[in-house]
């Protein structure tokens, strides 16, 4: 959840903004604020780092999510905190990131990492069943911590990336490499 209006929604065609509703609020009280509807599907991409837990808001996602239906998770990934400072050539926070989870992320904020098997532990506190993990933007990140500069308006060449990461994206050693992890998860019945 986000506050305020959201400047990408408004780049939709009208019919798919009138299934959009906007609720500003806080994650940890998702449940309140939806007033207990739940959702085939919840996800919850790029936020889980900007906060001290990641408990109480896995269980809110939990409770939102319809039985059956899916959780989707987007985070930093804890393995990897190494890969970016280490990329920009600087080598005592690479060191340093080996053993901690907190590191000023790519907005300038301070963010905190997570691991796949953590939160897997957490989703089935949940009775969330975790069903697959991809890791995400490998080696896009590498060229761009390194300094390489893509072209996203390149579409053949955005689609020749794009599938390379796909396969990285599921396949050891590569997705344990990633930055950032995809944790999918499963709620079971009542
Ligand atoms: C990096 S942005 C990700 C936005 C979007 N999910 C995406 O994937 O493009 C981080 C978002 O986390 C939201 N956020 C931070 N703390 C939150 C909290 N406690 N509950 C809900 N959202 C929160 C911020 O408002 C911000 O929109």
């Amino acid at each position: 959840m986000t506050a305020g209006p959201d400047w990408r929604l408004d780049s939709l065609p009208s019919e798919v903004r009138r299934r959009v509703t906007l609720l500003a609020g806080d994650g940890e009280d998702a449940e309140e604020a939806v007033k207990g509807a739940t959702f085939a599907a919840v996800l919850c991409h790029g936020v889980l780092g900007y906060l001290d837990r990641p408990e109480p808001l896995i269980g809110q996602l939990c409770r939102c999510t319809t039985a059956g239906g899916i959780v989707s998770i987007m985070t930093g990934n804890a393995h990897a905190a190494a890969v970016r400072p280490a990329l920009e050539r600087r080598w005592d926070d690479a060191l340093a990131s080996f053993d901690t989870r907190t590191e000023i992320g790519v907005l300038g904020v301070p963010g905190r990492a997570d691991t796949v098997e953590e939160l897997s532990a957490v989703l089935r506190v949940g009775d969330v069943e975790p069903l697959a993990w991809y890791g995400v933007w490998l080696f896009v990140d590498w060229l761009g911590f390194s300094g390489v500069e893509l072209d996203p308006t390149d579409s053949e060449q955005l689609a020749a990336t794009a599938a390379v990461e796909l396969e990285a994206s599921r396949r050891d050693p590569y997705r344990q490499l990633s930055r950032v992890f995809h944790l999918l998860g499963r709620k079971g019945p009542p």
